[in-house]
Parts: C-alpha cells; structure tokens; sequence
C-alpha cells in the first residue's frame, strides 16, 4: 500500500474529525426519518466541502471546534442534495457512496423527506458555531443562496431540463449552457463552504474574493473530472456509484468536449484556481494540495 504523505495525513485526519462530530450530530433514535438521515451522512463521502471550510477557516485563525458545526452543516446540505439527485425523477440512480441509494432503501417518500430534514437542519446547525452573531447571519445567507434558486437548485433544474435536448443544440450554446450548470450545481456549495469558513473567522473582502475564484474553478475542475469518471464508475470501492450519464443523455463535459479535451479543460481550470491563491502564500499550501487532488482521481 502506498504511503500516506504529510498532507495526506491532514487531509485524512480532518476526515476523521467531520465524521466524528457527524456521528455526534445525527439523531441516535429509531425513527425512520433518523435512521435513513445516518444511513445517507454516515455512509462515507469525501468530505470536500467540510474539509475545505476548515482549510479556509485555518486561513485566518479559525479554530477548528468553532466552526465544526458549520462543517457538518455543509455535509447535511450537500448530502441531501445527493439523495435527491438520485430519485427515479431525476437521475434515478440505485447506488451511492457503496450502498443502495436511501430511495432505494427506505423507498421514496422517505427519501424526499429525508433530504428536507437534512436541508432544514443543516441550518440549525450553522446556528451552533462560535461565532459573532453578524458572521453566523451571513454564513446562514451564504448557505442559503448558494444551496437556493439561483444556484444549485438553478443548475439542476438546468441539468434535467437539458438531459436529452442538448444535442440538437449548437456546439457554442452547448458550451456556454454545460458552464452556467456547472458553476450552479456544484461550483456554487464548494465556492460556499470555502466562504462560510472565511466569514466565520473574520475573513476580509479580497481574501473572500480570492476564494470566489479559487472555489468556482475547482468546483468546475471536480465537476468535469466526476463527468468523466461518470463514464467508467460502478458501484466500486472508489466510487461507490454507477455511471449514469449516458443513459440520461446528459449535458456533461465528456458530451460536449469528449473525454481527452474535457481532462484538459479540468486542468486550465485546476491551474486558475491555484493562481487565485498567490495572495495567501504559503498558508494556502493544503488549499493547494485539495486543487491537485481533484486533478488526481482521475489517475486512483
Ligand atoms: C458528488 O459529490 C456530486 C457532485 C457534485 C459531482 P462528491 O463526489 O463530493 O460526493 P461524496 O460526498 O464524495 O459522496
Ligand atoms: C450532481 O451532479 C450535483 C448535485 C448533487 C448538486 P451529478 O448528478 O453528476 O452527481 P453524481 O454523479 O450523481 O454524484
Ligand atoms: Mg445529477
Ligand atoms: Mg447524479
Ligand atoms: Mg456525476
């Protein structure tokens, strides 16, 4: 087995640390709704969006048991959003994070409800930081437009509404179409997460900016580099899902570009990013190592 580097070893140790307090947050009854909210959060994930928050908490002094709530908080948020990605009305996937999807589990009316109270709780969590009470105001409205209808609600009602359409469309309206989705449904929770931790901990305005633009162009980078996997997942140890993709007839990178081109664009966009983290020197390196890593997937 290959050896774990320096940053590796943070990055897992943060992991560890999301999934601990994950535990501790999560409803312990046997309800349906509790038990299908640990089946879903508890079954793994990368942890990306937690663990960037607390990178870019670090930035500016944040301390991690401060802002943990806030972590699990995007972890809710996105979670939810996977389970109602995966319904019968929209991709109708059966597998996630190694096992079956939660519809697929608890069937589908408790999946809706699941997500709901994963969304509505994620930000009762927020509420749970320490923090002052302006900082915790935005993060909450931070949560709510990039969760909301003008972002990611707005790129996956985009990304249904173009599943089968897109190819009698022209090449360039296709272009521009793929990237507005890509910076709704999922540029927009990183580009969060990274904000929300920076708030949290008294970020200025042009370091937030700067994290604007690094988090839209990772996000975009793990979206293409996701399309692309897409296209050889099963239901494996690495990727926990099955492809979907091509059976949607979806609008993704690999439909527009074609798989060697879109790994292309994935880097240009991996490279902007990181240029966008000159301002902070040396204290952005894991920011840093988290762009690298998306770039890395491709190659596990
Ligand atoms: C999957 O996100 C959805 C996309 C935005 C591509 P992740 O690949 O981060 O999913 P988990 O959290 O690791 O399961
Ligand atoms: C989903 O994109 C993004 C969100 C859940 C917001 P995908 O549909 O490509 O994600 P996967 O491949 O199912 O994880
Ligand atoms: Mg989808
Ligand atoms: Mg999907
Ligand atoms: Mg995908």
């Amino acid at each position: 087995m290959k050896r774990k580097t320096s940053w590796e070893k943070y990055f897992s140790q943060k992991i560890e640390y999301v999934n601990f307090a994950l535990r501790k947050f999560l409803p312990k009854d046997n309800s349906t709704i509790s038990k299908s909210m640990r089946y879903s959060v508890l079954a793994g994930g990368k942890r990306l969006r937690s663990v960037l928050l607390i990178f870019a908490a670090e930035l500016f002094g944040g301390k991690f048991d401060d802002i943990i709530p806030a972590a699990c908080a995007v972890e809710y948020f996105h979670t939810y959003s996977l389970i109602h990605d995966d319904l019968p009305a929209m991709d109708n996937d059966d597998f996630r994070r190694g096992i079956p999807t939660n519809h697929k589990k608890f069937g589908e009316a408790v999946a809706i409800l699941c997500g709901d109270a994963l969304l509505t709780e994620s930000f009762n969590l927020i509420t749970k930081v320490r923090s002052s009470e302006k900082n915790i105001n935005l993060a909450i409205r931070i949560l709510a437009n990039c969760g909301g209808y003008k972002g990611m609600i707005f790129g996956q009602i985009e990304d249904v509404i173009e599943s089968g359409k897109w190819n009698k469309k022209k090449r360039n309206t296709m272009m521009t179409k793929l990237k507005f989705i890509e910076i709704r449904k999922t540029a927009a929770l990183i580009v969060g997460s990274l904000k929300i931790g920076a708030i949290l901990s008294d970020a200025d305005k042009k370091s937030l900016k700067a994290l604007e633009v690094y988090g839209t162009n990772i996000g975009i980078a793990f979206q293409i580099v996701d399309d692309i996997l897409d296209l050889y997942a099963t239901n494996n140890r690495l990727l926990g899902k099955n492809g979907s993709d091509v059976k949607n007839e979806k609008l993704t990178a690999v439909s527009v570009y074609g798989e060697k081109k879109a790994e292309i664009k994935a880097n240009e966009y991996i490279d902007k990013a990181k240029k966008a983290l000159i301002i902070f020197g040396d204290k952005s390196t894991m920011l840093m190592h988290v762009a690298d890593y998306i770039m890395y997937r491709l190659h596990l």
